[in-house]
């Protein structure tokens, strides 16, 4: 509807000249540092990736070309999604562009597996402005662990909150290990996670004296 009004078409996009073009939206709105690299870009969201992490993005146009990326992944293992990237060309932003994309990404990923999702994981800035609508509109929860982003993919290693908006339920602190595993391997594809030093200084930092999700 929002997208419809603003006279933006949309496309699922899973390679060519226009997968290149969203790596470079990508890269300006969210800095190069924190995109992968192209060659494992086209990767991720390719069509031959395993079920494991099945990734679908989501690019609205204009004339100028792509406007907007949302990008996620559906952990097939955990019956859950992972949001990966999310950017709105500067001009367009604050007319509900992001929030129409996310939940058309989110509805193709729940369909990949005809089941609801059960929780939604993002890694977010802490305070960032997605942190601060996740929080305030989605009950998000932040993860008690100092998570990290791995240095793998052409990406800058760095300490950022992971962030759990729940679905069908709230996963508990029993499963985060779990949680932090899938997103390794099967997004990072770090496999065994047990090789990288970021993966168990993250299962080290685990919290369990936080507070339970929802409390
Ligand atoms: C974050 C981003 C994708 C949001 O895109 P957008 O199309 O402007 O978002 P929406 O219009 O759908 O807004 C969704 C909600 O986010 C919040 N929000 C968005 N921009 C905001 C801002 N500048 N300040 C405060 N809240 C903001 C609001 O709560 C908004 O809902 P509301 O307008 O009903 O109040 C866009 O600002 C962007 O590309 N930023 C740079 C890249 C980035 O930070 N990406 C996210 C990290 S992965």
């Amino acid at each position: 509807m929002v997208l419809q009004a603003a006279g933006l078409a949309v496309r699922w996009v899973t390679g060519g000249e226009v997968a290149v073009e969203a790596h470079s939206l990508l890269q300006e709105n969210l800095g190069p540092a924190n995109v992968e690299d192209l060659a494992t870009f086209i990767k991720t969201i390719g069509p031959s990736r395993d079920d494991r992490a099945m990734t679908r993005m989501l690019c609205a146009f204009d004339d100028s070309g792509v406007l907007a990326v949302v990008a996620g992944a559906r952990l097939g293992r955990l019956n859950a999604a992972m949001l990966l990237y999310s950017a709105v060309r500067n001009d367009m932003r604050r007319k509900g562009v992001y929030s129409a994309l996310r939940s058309k990404v989110l509805d193709a990923l729940r369909d990949e597996d005809a089941r609801p999702l059960d929780y939604v994981v993002s890694e977010l800035e802490p305070e960032g402005i997605l942190w601060r609508y996740y929080r305030k509109h989605w009950n998000a929860w932040i993860v008690p662990c100092d998570y990290r982003v791995p240095d793998t993919q052409g990406l800058t290693p760095r300490l950022l909150d992971l962030v759990i908006v729940p679905g069908e339920r709230r996963p508990g602190l029993d499963e985060i290990a779990e949680i932090v595993r899938e997103v390794y391997e099967g997004v990072y594809r770090l496999v065994p996670a047990d090789s990288s030093d970021e993966y168990l200084s993250v299962i080290q930092s685990i919290r369990n004296d936080g507070p339970e999700p929802g409390a």
